[in-house]
């Protein structure tokens, strides 16, 4: 990999989503919300509250807590219920933009006021790398930052907008990414604001 380039595999699909299918699917994470409310994830052993809220949908969650840290579970940490099903449309883009041959387990649903943003982390609680990461963006344009697959190496930028996909295959699938700050008022979408991003892993091979 030349010092320029991103990690083959990474893909950004500006615009994926129209509007009527953004709509349709903000529609979905509200059911999603309704069942399985949005919480304050907290940073393994300090306890540190995150600035993002979470949720999940799907067989399993992803969680981190103080005494447990980083996890996938197969329910809710506060209600103890089962995760909702995975929208059928998300789903679908799954099988769109990869066409791996099973289908994926974890949908973390990240909700960003004007102030969240995330730290550059690499995605690696799954058991499998083989399978993509997957997310979508709904609502307020955020500073996506993406670079190698090990700490330091050079990072680009992309401002991601409601209706887009990303895409972590292959090399890039453990490449280091975070959310720098979010542009507050850049999209209609969502009644009050904000930013959601979708994120559909396969956690066993
Ligand atoms: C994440 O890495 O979990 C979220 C990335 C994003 O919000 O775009
Ligand atoms: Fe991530």
């Amino acid at each position: 990999m030349a010092e320029h380039e991103l990690p083959t595999g990474f893909r950004y699909l500006p615009a994926y989503l129209d509007r009527p299918a953004q709509e349709a699917l903000v529609e979905e994470v509200r059911a999603v919300v309704a069942a399985a409310p949005l919480y304050v994830p907290q940073m393994p052993k300090t306890g540190r509250p995150m600035s993002v809220r979470m949720t999940n949908c799907g067989s399993l969650g992803w969680v981190t807590d103080r005494e447990g840290g980083y996890r996938y579970q197969e329910t809710h940490p506060l209600t103890g219920q089962p995760w909702p099903a995975i929208p059928a449309a998300l789903l679908r883009i799954w099988e769109e933009v990869y066409g791996y041959p099973k289908p994926p387990q974890a949908c973390l649903v990240n909700f960003y006021d004007g102030e969240a943003k995330m730290g550059l982390h690499q995605d690696r609680d799954e058991r499998d790398f083989e399978a993509p990461v997957v997310s979508v963006s709904l609502g307020d344009q955020c500073l996506f930052r993406i670079g190698g697959t090990v700490r330091g190496a050079q990072t680009r930028s992309f401002r991601l907008s409601s209706g887009d996909v990303v895409v972590l295959g292959g090399e890039s699938r453990l490449s280091f990414h975070g959310v720098d700050r979010i542009f507050p008022g850049t999209s209609t979408l969502l009644r009050n604001g904000g930013r959601i991003n979708l994120t559909l892993r396969r956690v066993d091979p």
